[in-house]
């Protein structure tokens, strides 16, 4: 495998040399109270904590802790304390969806809008502590929203403008929102998604489960007609007129909660993981600022929409912590046509990209003439999160779209780490394309067998980590012990990553996916489970089971093995039926790429499905099932063998 060392010029103004790194990582493993007393001072702090790290990953008494006894404002020290150094600069540059349409917001002017939302916020009944929901398309207002909550002292919960009013529904529910920010449509490559329609059926649904939205606060986006409802819901563009400019912000605690979002998991509904305030962004702005060695001025663009972690870290939070120029783009990358991201790049004079192995690979199949028409010369540097990137599309990132000027930085993290926990930083590690390298300042990633055991040297098995960072998730909103049980009950002591990794010869950690019944489909977490119930909540469905299999652009697809109830015909009508009715249950993103009729699964004799089987099938393996003794009926694996959809 070949490496690529760190290049002069990547060396020449790096923050952290490779000397640095040695040092600031082992001493913020051998003294992380003194490592992170220090770090946590980049922050603007009201009371300055005295306290720093308590932490447990103990079983049955699992608590993380930072700065606890500090005090701050988010949204201060994501504007005001930049206003008077840089209040003219952009803050926020916006590309449409339309290459047509663009904006760009100064620091003074996102404060002022983030006062005003607060104010209107605080005038629909929003108090501290509250949960307020966000449904909104990438547009300037997102961030807007997200910082006036932080403002106050909101807790928001973003939920992406994919899911359905459903998926939306059931998340007001359980963050028991009462207040909703939407819009009337989103616009995404010239088509229009009908978010506010899809709030009212939301709120509607969550009225049907006991629980009342009581207000709406609507953002004009395409100025589309969509029906009001008298004394719920408000427009933005009037709210904002009969506020003041300004907002005190709210004093909070550095573990008072910032922000809840819905991931998927193993089992059950999606979870809301919790972050605070305090650890939070030190993390967000800490990681920003080294991994993309990110120095002032430069602009930096992050291609994950809010609904998402890396929105919320690396859009939102991060750069605008650190003073940088963020950019937002409303659109998708193959919209007017494949060259979009390469034009805006130009257009925008884009210094660091990040983006994911999704769109690379997709970009790629389309030709290198539309990324080579393009000039780039300001591009510095390139990202990859959300999946493991194969070493043909890092290769291809690398050397066409970087021109082996810029170096990679291969991100792993997830929903609960609150930013990145293990990636090179450019001017001090080596590159192995398809390896997230070394773990950041004060991460202890782990491998353990399935006994618990930890492997030492070069090794295959289970991620964990040994030990708390501050980004870290708190708990699951309403539920510590689905937090404890989720987390920390596999292997006790530790945190479990739900990631298989291996550690290579020279300490290289390689992310090789999810071990659990998370499944990756283009970069976004779906758990089976979720597809699964939706499946099941048709009619027609008796039985379904869905594992992932490899596919060429997505990374993983969705395959869904269904059982018809007694007396239904398998016809390809009910299969698109199918495909329409999870899109409707859960959103666009989690439709079915394959659906085989299955009469039996294979089952234990227990009753268990036998996923491990059926993962196999799906990735056209199936010479090697393993052990099939244990089987009910081993007859239902060659009936499925048989009829498999994935041939290759
Ligand atoms: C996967 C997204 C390999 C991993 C930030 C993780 C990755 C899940 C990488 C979290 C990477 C993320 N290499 N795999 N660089 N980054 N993953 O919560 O399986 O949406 O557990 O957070 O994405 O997804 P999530």
């Amino acid at each position: 495998m070949t490496t690529i060392a760190v290049k002069d010029a990547w060396k020449a103004q790096a923050q952290i040399t490779e000397a640095t790194y040695r040092e600031w990582y082992d001493r913020s493993v051998s003294d992380p109270d003194g490592f992170w007393r220090e770090h946590g001072r980049r922050l603007d702090w009201i009371k300055p904590y005295s306290a720093v790290k308590n932490t447990s990953f103990e079983p049955g008494a699992v608590s993380i802790r930072w700065f606890e006894d500090g005090t701050l404002n988010l949204s201060a020290n994501c504007l005001d304390r930049h206003l008077e150094t840089r209040g003219d600069q952009t803050a926020i540059v916006w590309e449409g969806d339309d290459p047509s349409q663009s904006r760009r917001i100064t620091y003074r002017e996102l404060h002022a809008d983030v006062c005003r939302m607060a104010n209107v916020l605080k005038d629909l009944g929003v108090a501290k502590g509250d949960r307020v929901s966000i449904y909104l398309p990438m547009i300037p207002e997102a961030a807007v929203a997200m910082l006036a909550c932080a403002r106050i002292g909101a807790v928001h919960s973003v939920v992406f403008g994919g899911f359905s009013p459903d998926a939306l529904g059931g998340r007001m529910e359980d963050s028991t929102s009462r207040v909703l920010v939407t819009a009337d449509e989103g616009l995404r490559a010239g088509r229009r998604v009908p978010l506010k329609a899809n709030a009212d059926k939301a709120v509607g649904i969550a009225a049907r489960a006991g629980h009342t939205v009581e207000k709406v606060l609507v953002v004009r986006r395409t100025g589309a007609e969509v029906a009001m409802e008298p004394g719920r819901d408000h427009w933005w563009h009037e709210a904002r007129e009969s506020v003041a400019a300004d907002c005190p912000p709210v004093e909070m605690g550095a573990e008072d909660p910032l922000f809840i979002l819905y991931t998927s998991g193993s089992t059950g509904k999606p979870k809301g993981v919790l972050h605070t305030t305090g650890g939070y962004l030190v993390w967000a702005s800490m990681t920003h600022q080294y991994v993309f060695d990110y120095r002032e001025g430069e602009v930096f663009w992050c291609t994950a929409d809010v609904g998402w972690v890396t929105g919320h870290s690396y859009t939102v939070y991060g750069p605008l912590a650190n003073g940088a120029t963020t950019l937002m783009f409303e659109g998708v990358p193959n919209y007017p046509d494949a060259g979009r991201m390469w034009q805006v790049i130009d257009k925008h004079r884009v210094n660091i990209f990040y983006t994911a192995p999704t769109a690379i690979r997709a970009l790629m199949g389309a030709g290198d003439e539309f990324v080579t028409r393009s000039s780039r010369q300001s591009i510095r540097l390139l990202g990859s999160v959300g999946e493991p990137i194969n070493p043909e599309a890092w290769n291809w990132y690398y050397t066409v779209v970087g021109e082996e000027r810029c170096a990679i930085v291969d991100t792993w993290w997830q929903t609960e780490t609150g930013g990145i926990l293990i990636s090179p930083l450019p001017g001090a590690v080596a590159l192995k394309p398809g390896s997230a390298t070394k773990p950041f300042f004060g991460v202890r990633p782990e491998l353990v067998d399935a006994e618990g055991r930890v492997l030492d040297g070069a090794a295959d098995g289970n991620l964990c980590i040994a030990d708390s960072w501050p980004g870290q998730m708190r708990t699951v909103f309403g539920d510590h012990e689905r937090f404890e049980q989720t987390y920390f009950s596999t292997y006790p002591g530790k945190y479990f990553t739900g990631d298989g990794a291996r550690r290579d010869a020279d300490g290289y950690w390689w992310i090789t996916g999810r071990v659990d019944d998370v499944i990756n489909v283009s970069g976004h977490r779906m758990g089976t489970a979720e597809v699964e119930s939706a499946l099941v909540s048709h009619p027609k469905v008796s039985e379904a089971a869905v594992v992932g299999y490899p596919h060429d652009v997505k990374g993983q697809g969705i395959y869904c093995y269904v059982t018809l109830m007694e007396g239904e015909t398998a016809t390809d009508e009910l299969r698109k039926e199918l495909v329409a009715h999870v899109r409707n249950e859960i959103g666009p993103i989690a439709s079915p790429d394959k659906i085989q009729w299955a009469p039996g699964l294979p089952k234990t004799r227990s009753g268990k499905i036998m996923r491990r089987i059926l993962r196999k099938i799906a990735e056209d393996e199936f010479g090697a099932l393993g052990d099939t003794s244990t089987l009910a009926d081993p007859g239902v694996v060659d009936e499925l063998i048989e009829n498999r959809q994935n041939r290759r």
